[in-house]
């Protein structure tokens, strides 16, 4: 048993079941022989299955926690009552394990159950889904209803989750309070609340007004989208990035149209990196969602916010932001979906002479344009938009990838939309057809930037920029595949100032060589000590000398993979020195 009874520990010897037991989920899946695995690896202490029943085509989505006896469970759910009813302030993370060993749970498998339940930036039964950064949505539609999660690479996947009535109540109860807020008969939603770690929550309370209790995460990426992170997933490419930033660097203000969780937020907060670096900048959000790659002091954040009162009084809304950023001379504008006054406010600034970035909710370009005209946008207004991006979710080599699917040059002829397209995106090839910058110079995008730019006067110069901007774009892409630095925002702002002290500066330096992504998943030791051993026999065999494996991982298609290193004196006899020897199939 994972328990040490100390004797010291006077509250062990108390009887049995004095305080109320906590309820501690622990997940598994009965029927795991019957799953195809397909992917799996560990999160915390739970090991995620992520693989096919033989008997169901559909992908299932599994959290193994670990295995605790009946026993176990019951000991433990009794320290937790003890430690809620009876400890005023549990403590953070590292006081409550000096508690648990106090208490003589001393595996720390065991351990992180309860730490899991109790800690206040841990999630309960879904940590597992919390922490797993693959994970871009968990939903729960109801009671006994399976809950779902959005995964990178799969999708919409089913998990082992389930829960009852009382515990769904309880659990949207404890998140409302994680994320600040309260839910009760009274007040049965949440729409949009910034759980612990920028995690964005919506949820419903009984059956006040749907079936159910309920609820929506939208897991906050833990790094920030930057736009070298952006193209080395494939979803921007240097071409389209120049465009975009010839543009935002000139004011000319960029939508970003989607559907529905597609992206379109973190794009324009990628986006935003393109706005130089000493500019300021603006942003209006219902929760904090931007992380943007700008200069902090150059940057101020507004979130709106509800009423305290029952009549509506004391709220603060989008629209009212955006004028607010008047004040505080912004130079940038940018807004997180707009879909209501907020969408004329801004309009108006950019319009004249304001720079800007937003993103609206549409199934194409025109769409956008019909839904801008409805939020009460005229035509004059609509003419001050420039850029149009449409971001979409395909499925790229069988795994689930964000592309741009179309950038437009938007403008207003005889009174109606037109939009030229710029760059459009190839499913068969996953490719995009360009359009040649000699023609792109002469989009009204251009011809305004010509007209009031220094640098860029005439058609040849706009193309020569744009070249230039395409291959340091490239480059920066390059040198992030090498050095993650550069997906780094703070690094990246000062990578864009050398730019335009130097536009040339990048010139002399080759991109290092990409070190070869063979190592997939995160590391399995304990399944895979077996392999260890083998490769380690392997490198005395082969390599002579003192071996040793440092690592041993799973392939997502192929058996275990290890990197070797040999110790090796330095020829002056002074620090070790190690060296990367090889990788080993087994
Ligand atoms: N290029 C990308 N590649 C992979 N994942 C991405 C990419 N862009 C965004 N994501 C992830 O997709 C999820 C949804 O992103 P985001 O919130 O930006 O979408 P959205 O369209 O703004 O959603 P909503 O409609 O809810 O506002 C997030 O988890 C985000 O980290
Ligand atoms: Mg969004």
């Amino acid at each position: 048993m994972g328990f040490k009874r100390s004797d010291a520990s006077a509250r062990d010897q108390r009887p049995q079941g004095v305080f109320p037991t906590i309820r501690i989920r622990v997940w598994g899946f009965r029927d795991l022989h019957r799953v195809r695995e397909v992917k799996s690896y560990t999160v915390d202490y739970s090991r995620i299955v992520i693989g096919v029943p033989i008997d169901a085509p559909r992908k299932l989505y599994l959290v193994l926690d670990p295995p605790v006896s009946g026993v176990e469970l019951q000991r433990l759910e009794e320290i937790a009552g003890e430690l809620v009813y009876v400890v005023e302030e549990i403590p953070d993370e590292k006081g409550l394990l000096g508690m648990l060993r106090e208490r003589g749970v001393v595996r720390p498998e065991l351990q992180y159950l309860i730490v899991r339940e109790l800690a206040k930036d841990r999630f309960g039964p879904l940590d597992p889904l919390m922490n797993d950064p693959s994970l871009e949505n968990i939903e729960c539609t109801g009671p006994g209803k399976p809950v779902t999660v959005t995964h990178n690479e799969f999708g919409r996947l089913e998990t082992n989750l389930v829960f009852e009535e009382e515990e769904l109540d309880k659990l949207v109860m404890k998140l409302a309070n994680k994320a600040g807020k309260s839910v009760s008969k009274a007040n049965p939603k949440i729409d949009n609340a910034r759980l612990p770690g920028g995690h964005r929550l919506a949820c419903t309370f009984m059956s006040e007004i749907s079936e159910s209790s309920s609820f929506v995460i939208r897991k906050f990426p833990s790094e920030p989208w930057t736009v070298t992170k952006q193209m080395l997933r494939g979803t921007l490419t240097p071409e389209i990035g120049a465009w975009l930033w010839l543009l935002i660097e000139h004011k000319l203000p960029v939508l970003v149209v989607g559907g529905m969780g597609t992206g379109k937020t973190s794009l324009a907060n990628a986006l935003c990196g393109f706005i130089p670096p000493d500019k300021r900048v603006g942003t209006a959000e219902d929760v904090p969602e931007f992380n943007l790659p700008v200069k902090k002091h150059n940057w101020q954040r507004m979130f709106t916010r509800d009423s305290y009162t029952l009549d509506g009084r004391g709220s603060i809304d989008l629209s009212q932001l955006v004028k607010e950023m008047l004040r505080y001379q912004v130079e940038y504008m940018i807004v997180n979906e707009i879909r209501g006054e907020e969408a004329r406010v801004w309009f108006q600034q950019v319009s004249s002479g304001h720079g800007g970035v937003t993103t609206i909710h549409a199934d194409d370009f025109e769409a956008a344009v019909a839904r801008l005209k409805d939020l009460g946008i005229d035509v004059a207004s609509l003419s001050g938009l420039h850029g149009l991006v449409y971001i979409g979710v395909y499925t790229v080599g069988g795994r689930r990838a964000r592309r741009i699917r179309e950038v437009a040059d938007f403008s207003v002829e005889d009174g109606r939309p037109s939009f030229r397209q710029v760059f459009v995106y190839d499913p068969a090839s996953d490719s995009y057809k360009c359009m040649p910058p000699e023609e792109m110079a002469k989009l009204r995008s251009a011809k305004k930037i010509m007209s009031f730019s220094e640098r860029i006067r005439s058609e040849e110069d706009f193309v020569r920029e744009y070249e230039l901007r395409r291959r340091y774009l490239a480059w920066l892409r390059d040198m992030a595949a090498a050095d993650p630095r550069y997906l780094n925002p703070e690094f990246l702002v000062g990578e864009f100032e050398k730019f335009y002290a130097n536009p040339r500066y990048f010139e002399s330096i080759t991109p290092p060589e990409a070190p070869k992504r063979a190592v997939e998943a995160a590391p399995a030791r304990a399944a895979f000590a077996d392999s260890s051993v083998k490769v380690l026999r392997w490198g005395k065999r082969e390599l002579g000398g003192s071996v040793r494996v440092v690592g041993v991982r799973k392939s997502a298609s192929e058996g275990a993979v290890a990197v070797v290193e040999r110790k090796a004196k330095g020829k002056k006899g002074g620090k070790e020195k190690r060296k990367f020897l090889g990788l080993r199939r087994e």
